[in-house]
């Protein structure tokens, strides 16, 4: 029987601390569910110490996924460790993964700790770990630019501690194909008990490589676990991408000879909701799961597309959950369809009274559009689970009146806690004169760094989703709003932006 490759799902960690793509403790719980549903095997929650939010995620999580292993990040220190132990006290299956840097440029210019130092506080870390949780993964961030000899000192001896997985992060995206596989290859035939644990890869994509590298450890250097996140979600360039890294080794089984846990079908919910979660887009061209990915998913139905089919495609697309049909709903559906739309898209709602105000939602968006798509209803629930969580800005209704050579003017009806507020502004357009509206009366003064506008499902009778990126006091945060009507989206997204940054959790940087 072939090997497994480990799928180590890191979105909710690594991913996040993509500037702007912080989640809510609801929203991070709905995507571990989705990546449940996705058949992960082990997902990184969250980094436990960083911040109160982060604990209560990571301890949310343990207590409600049961498939996969749950796992929390941790720096080499015993406070750090306890935290992490602690929030996954309840998990079916637990992991603790700890790291320390150790590149010569990380410990004399970050830890300023002498390489002594960092080999006794891996140790000591990994042994003090290891009596908490069974299940230990060690990580020397900056691996791939460590000085081999005493890389091979630390991960003997963090695999004497009783670390079962030992990760080779690639943290700054620096490595090439090739080069990554043999350096993986070499410490696993240097390391004398290498054999005693699982090894990984954790690739960056400063390059663009980081798919690549990660494939090159597998293939070469023998990894059996590939940490990754959905859409390459994550700093800077972002991490390996699960999507592209899957299907890779699903479609060329034959080269890898690896079987896989993943349920592929489930790849394109779970690249939405992590989208519409975040307001990072996925664009076009990208692989899998962009909407050009597959001709005849992104519409184009000519005749002669669909005969040659086979001659083009190397994937289909519903083994990755393209619908060939995106016309799912309409007027008449009732709750039943909507539900059974819902269960088919891989959402799981968690009472009665969700699915009832998400079919509220469905009904009204219905009676302004003739067919709802799937990219509908997952743009109406990701906003019906933002809309669930407690917030201090709501929006109630929006009038703007724009005509050619006139300067047009907005007035804005939102909720600020039990309050109800009315602004209203000139702008040099409606959705400027409406944002305008809305900071007239908050003032927040955050600055906009990015403002964007997707037609959900590429018509112009289509929905609107909006994606507003504000900066204040150090702080990115991402905004989300979906409507038909694209100034709407725009100021629900705004006020979205502004709840996010109302949220004033400070988290610490895992690798600052
Ligand atoms: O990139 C990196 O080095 C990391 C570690 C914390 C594993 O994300
Ligand atoms: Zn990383």
């Amino acid at each position: 029987m072939a090997d497994k490759l480990i799928i180590f799902d890191t979105t909710l960690r690594d991913g996040e601390q993509s500037p702007g793509a912080s989640m809510t403790r609801d929203e991070k719980l709905r995507i571990a569910r989705q990546l449940e549903r996705l058949r992960v095997d082990v997902i990184e929650a969250g980094f436990a110490a960083s911040s109160n939010g982060d604990f209560e995620a990571v301890r949310l999580i343990s207590q409600v996924i049961k498939d996969s292993t749950v796992c929390s990040l941790s720096r080499a220190n015993d406070r750090d460790i306890a935290l992490a132990a602690e929030a996954l006290s309840s998990a079916n299956s637990a992991r603790i993964h700890t790291f320390i840097a150790t590149s010569a440029l990380h410990m004399e210019k970050k830890l300023r700790m002498t390489p002594a130092q960092v080999l006794e506080q891996a140790k000591q870390s990994v042994r003090f770990a290891r009596n908490l949780v069974g299940d230990i993964e060690f990580s020397p961030e900056d691996g791939y630019r460590s000085d081999p000899d005493f890389l091979c000192r630390v991960l003997e001896a963090v695999i004497a501690e009783g670390a079962s997985t030992i990760n080779v992060p690639d943290t700054v995206g620096y490595a090439v194909p090739e080069l990554y596989g043999n350096f993986i290859k070499n410490l696993r035939e240097r390391i004398p008990n290498s054999d005693k644990a699982i090894w990984s890869v954790h690739c960056h994509n400063d390059l663009g490589m980081a798919v690549a590298n990660s494939l090159a450890g597998v293939k070469i250097g023998g990894a059996r676990q590939v940490e990754c996140t959905v859409n390459g979600l994550g700093e800077r360039a972002g991490n390996c991408s699960l999507e592209e890294v899957v299907m890779a080794v699903k479609t060329r089984k034959d080269y890898f000879g690896l079987e896989l846990g993943i349920d592929t079908k489930h790849i394109l919910a779970a690249s939405r909701m992590v989208s519409q979660t975040t307001g990072f887009v996925v664009q076009p061209n990208k692989a899998v799961v962009g909407a050009n990915a597959f001709a005849h998913a992104s519409g184009i139905h000519q005749d002669g597309v669909l005969k040659a089919r086979d001659t083009y495609e190397i994937m289909r697309a519903e083994d990755v959950g393209w619908t060939a049909n995106k016309i799912v709903l309409g007027k008449l559906s009732g709750r039943n369809a909507f539900r059974q739309r819902l269960q088919d898209l891989g959402v799981q709602l968690d009472s009665e009274s969700e699915l009832n105000a998400a079919f509220a939602r469905f009904k009204e968006l219905a009676d302004r559009k003739s067919e709802i798509f799937d990219e509908d209803v997952l743009a109406l629930v990701a906003d019906e689970s933002v809309s669930l969580e407690q917030e201090r800005f709501g929006f109630v209704s929006l009038s703007q009146h724009s005509e050619t050579g006139e300067r047009p003017r907005a007035t804005v009806v939102f909720t600020s806690g039990t309050q109800e507020l009315k602004g209203e502004s000139d702008g040099n357009g409606p959705v400027d004169a409406s944002l305008k509206a809305i900071e007239s009366l908050v003032k927040s003064g955050a600055e906009m760094i990015l403002y964007s506008v997707n037609a959900i499902s590429g018509s112009t009778e289509s929905q609107g989703e909006v994606t507003v990126r504000l900066q204040n006091n150090g702080r990115v945060v991402n905004g989300v709003g979906a409507d038909p009507d694209i100034v709407v989206a725009s100021v629900k997204a705004y006020l979205n932006a502004l709840n996010r940054l109302q949220n004033k959790a400070i988290k610490v940087a895992a690798q600052g």
